[in-house]
């Protein structure tokens, strides 16, 4: 091998498994166990002690959620990996284990609909105050930082509006304020961005997303130092949720992740024709795509991402009536929420994800009523340009000058 790091399929295909150590098996064994035995009544307590290495019980660890933990960490640049039942018990077991009563977190004005509740209604009657803040600008968390902010915790790009965080600039100014950095990069994966590189202290995943890829399973995953990594596992996750992910779900992501990048590479490609097909259509009032010259944040996705994803926001100048129109008109790209799938999926936030919101708070949020958002799937870009084009209120198209 030449002295190079190993490209990102390499990784993801190869990374912490060598056959020759499973007689030969190709594919890691799935290890459907949930105890492990001890050789000797000491070497079991030996264990629970911390002195020696193994596995005890799979609510702590198992051997093929090890290998998914340390193929994820190898993708995110990080030292540990942890995988956890879904993205909201990696998010839940990561904040109980950080947070203690008096304790702030300063959260980005827009995020998934389940982790806002959970911080908002959730944390906050623990003692935990919450502050939501607009984070596209970081010199606004220059402002609102205090000795009390323990975390800072933001998606980029964010669910369902697409806004991105300078994943650098937030991470310098909390950590000159003693704050870790918690990044949700379950819409770009690591594919596109290392919120690591740029500085995050964790990272979590809702791997039921793109790192799974084949919408048939539910499933987390968080990383970060060995030191982090390993207090969630044994207070979040053993002793707060028990949100432990299955063996067998670990294998299914394991599989996902063997075409990360391939897939990827199609939903880019694949958005950025929609994007572009929306933009020059007269039904359309805005289109929220990092990609599009007009996206307000497109010098910090060209620095941040490397390709622009496969999530699409857009409102119709109809406004929410036409866009529930739109999609009940659609008959291949098909109407539910998750993302990240091989089929294209459409929903309505403020109906479906976000209604966890009140009215008045996604105002505030910047979550509009009339958002429509879009996962673009793998299926041939032509089919789905034709679906959405035979969908969308009748109106002259835009001349591309
Ligand atoms: C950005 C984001 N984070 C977290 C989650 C929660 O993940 P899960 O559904 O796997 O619990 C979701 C789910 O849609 C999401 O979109």
């Amino acid at each position: 091998m030449r002295n190079r790091p190993e490209s990102f399929s390499t990784v993801a295909i190869h990374h912490g498994y060598d056959p020759m150590d499973h007689e030969g098996a190709l594919t890691p064994p799935l290890h459907l166990t949930s105890t492990f035995a001890f050789e000797t009544a000491e070497a079991g307590g030996e264990m629970f002690e911390g002195a020696r290495a193994g596995h005890i019980y799979s609510r702590i660890s198992n051997p093929t959620t090890a290998l998914l933990e340390r193929r994820i960490a190898a993708l995110e640049g990080a030292e540990a990996g942890l995988a956890l039942a879904s993205g909201m018990g990696a998010i839940s077991a990561a904040m109980w284990t950080l947070l203690s009563p008096g304790d702030e977190v300063i959260l980005d004005k827009t995020l998934y609909g389940c982790t806002f509740s959970f911080m908002q209604h959730g944390l906050a009657k623990f003692g935990i105050e919450l502050t939501h803040i607009d984070l596209t600008r970081a010199e606004n968390l220059e402002a609102a930082i205090s000795r009390k902010t323990k975390l800072v915790y933001f998606e980029t790009p964010a669910n369902p509006n697409m806004r991105l965080v300078d994943i650098r600039a937030v991470s310098n100014i909390a950590h000159a304020n003693g704050a870790l950095v918690v990044v949700d990069n379950t819409y770009a994966t690591p594919y596109l961005t290392k919120p690591i590189e740029h500085g995050a202290d964790i990272v979590v995943h809702s791997a039921t997303k793109y790192l799974g890829g084949h919408g048939d399973v539910v499933a987390g995953l968080l990383v970060g130092s060995e030191d982090l990594v390993s207090e969630i596992r044994h207070v979040g996750m053993k002793d707060m949720t028990g949100a432990v992910m299955a063996p067998f779900n670990a294998m299914l992501i394991l599989r996902g992740l063997k075409t990360l990048e391939l897939r990827m590479d199609r939903h880019c490609a694949s958005a950025m024709s929609v994007a572009e097909m929306l933009a020059r259509n007269e039904a359309v009032a805005d289109v929220h795509y990092p990609g599009l010259g007009s996206f307000a944040q497109h010098h910090l996705a060209k620095r941040q991402m490397a390709q622009f994803g496969g999530m699409i926001a857009f409102e119709l100048k109809g406004g929410l009536e036409a866009g529930i129109e739109t999609m009940n008109r659609l008959k291949l790209i098909t109407r539910a929420v998750s993302l990240g799938d091989a089929e294209t999926l459409v929903q309505h936030p403020a109906s479906m994800t976000h209604s966890t919101y009140t009215a008045e708070e996604r105002a505030a949020h910047g979550i509009s009523e009339g958002l429509v958002r879009l996962s673009i799937g793998l299926e041939g870009i032509d089919d789905v340009l034709d679906d959405l084009a035979q969908a969308l209120p009748r109106h002259p198209i835009r001349s591309a000058a």
